[in-house]
């Protein structure tokens, strides 16, 4: 069962709640209604010893203060829309722009800096945001309404719902910045990865996808045995020198709920099983983490430190033809659900 207690308030005086709740087998996790953020996930490793395997914050202002999007929740739209804006029906949308002249993760105050309301039903947290017609310049009032629940089963599962009164474009993941061995541990390199996907989706030099995909077939993108993420992150690939590492979307193979991806720490022996029914996931691995306030118990993050793997629509999809589509039309109920599973190994 959840539990609830005051946590602090932000800079222009709302109350932050934190949330957490535990199971049987020693996993915890700890959630602020501010931004529907992870700021804790403690794993029981091999040895039994408890490790903390998302980076976060003890302080509200540090959340406040930063860009990485630790823990977050991401929306409307997760990732980049080119040239910040897009065209539904004919009718074109122009939306904020918080990276060059491009959008990134729903904008200058996406759902990652919202406070959202809260409810605890049994093992369920539930947190609705109401984002308003024309906020970072998307259409539509929508509703939206994202689950937590935490299982015996040793699964963070985590179900984004939403419903607009206009056709409008959503796309809703968690930024949660993993390192599987404690995050205060150093680099994810050593970490061991597996991604069902054949293809990623080629990215500009302003990290924008264009609609293409790319086969992964003999290059450092081909997740689809284990690999240590950090084996083949040097190479010479140009997508890999664009984004400074892997900062790409894999096009998932198959449809509804199924593995996404395989993570585990070398040290700590913890795996993490992803699954969803998103069509795409992004590899992101910290590339930029350096420069984020000193982390939670004085720990200072430094690139490489975590690795994100966060369920989404293809990005830019709205723009791309090929994608499929993330237009959310009037009326339509929006479900989606992404679940992180524990694990050891030997
Ligand atoms: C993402 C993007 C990265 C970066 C981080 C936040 O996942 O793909 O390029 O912007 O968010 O720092």
């Amino acid at each position: 069962m959840f539990t609830k207690r005051y946590f602090d308030k932000t800079a222009d005086g709302q109350s932050v709640f934190l949330f957490e709740n535990s199971n049987s087998n020693g996993i915890k996790v700890q959630i602020l209604s501010y931004g529907g953020t992870v700021v804790s996930l403690q794993v029981p490793d091999r040895q039994g010893k408890i490790r903390d395997v998302v980076l976060g914050y003890d302080t509200l202002k540090s959340y406040e203060n930063q860009d990485k999007y630790l823990g977050a929740l991401v929306g409307r739209c997760a990732n980049r829309i080119g040239g910040s804006c897009f065209s539904i029906s004919g009718k074109r949308y122009l939306l904020s722009s918080n990276e060059n002249k491009n959008h990134l993760h729903g904008g200058m105050t996406g759902f990652d800096k919202k406070i959202w309301a809260d409810q605890i039903e049994g093992e369920n947290l539930i947190l609705s945001y109401l984002s308003p017609h024309g906020e970072e310049g998307y259409p539509g009032t929508l509703t939206t309404k994202v689950t937590y629940s935490l299982s015996e089963q040793n699964e963070l599962c985590i179900t984004y719902e939403a419903v607009s009164d206009l056709d409008t474009v959503v796309s809703l993941t968690n930024h949660c910045y993993f390192n599987l061995n404690g995050h205060d541990s150093g680099k994810i390199e050593g970490h061991f990865l597996k991604i069902n996907g054949d293809q990623i989706t080629p990215v500009n030099r302003e990290m924008i996808s264009l609609g293409t995909s790319l086969p992964v077939a003999d290059s450092p993108f081909d997740f689809r045995e284990f690999h240590p993420i950090g084996e083949r992150i040097h190479d010479t690939h140009e997508q890999l020198r664009i984004g400074g590492g892997y900062d790409h979307n894999y096009i998932l193979n198959g449809q509804g709920m199924r593995l996404a991806a395989e993570l585990m720490g070398d040290e700590s022996k913890i795996k993490m099983l992803v699954y969803t029914d998103m069509d795409g996931m992004q590899l992101y691995t910290g590339n930029f983490l350096k420069g984020a306030p000193a982390g939670k118990n004085g720990a200072v993050y430094q690139n490489r430190d975590a690795v994100c793997l966060e369920t989404q629509f293809l990005p830019n999809a709205v723009n791309c033809p090929d994608f499929p589509s993330p237009i959310l039309r009037a009326g339509e109920n929006y479900h989606r659900q992404t679940i992180y599973r524990f694990e050891t190994i030997e």
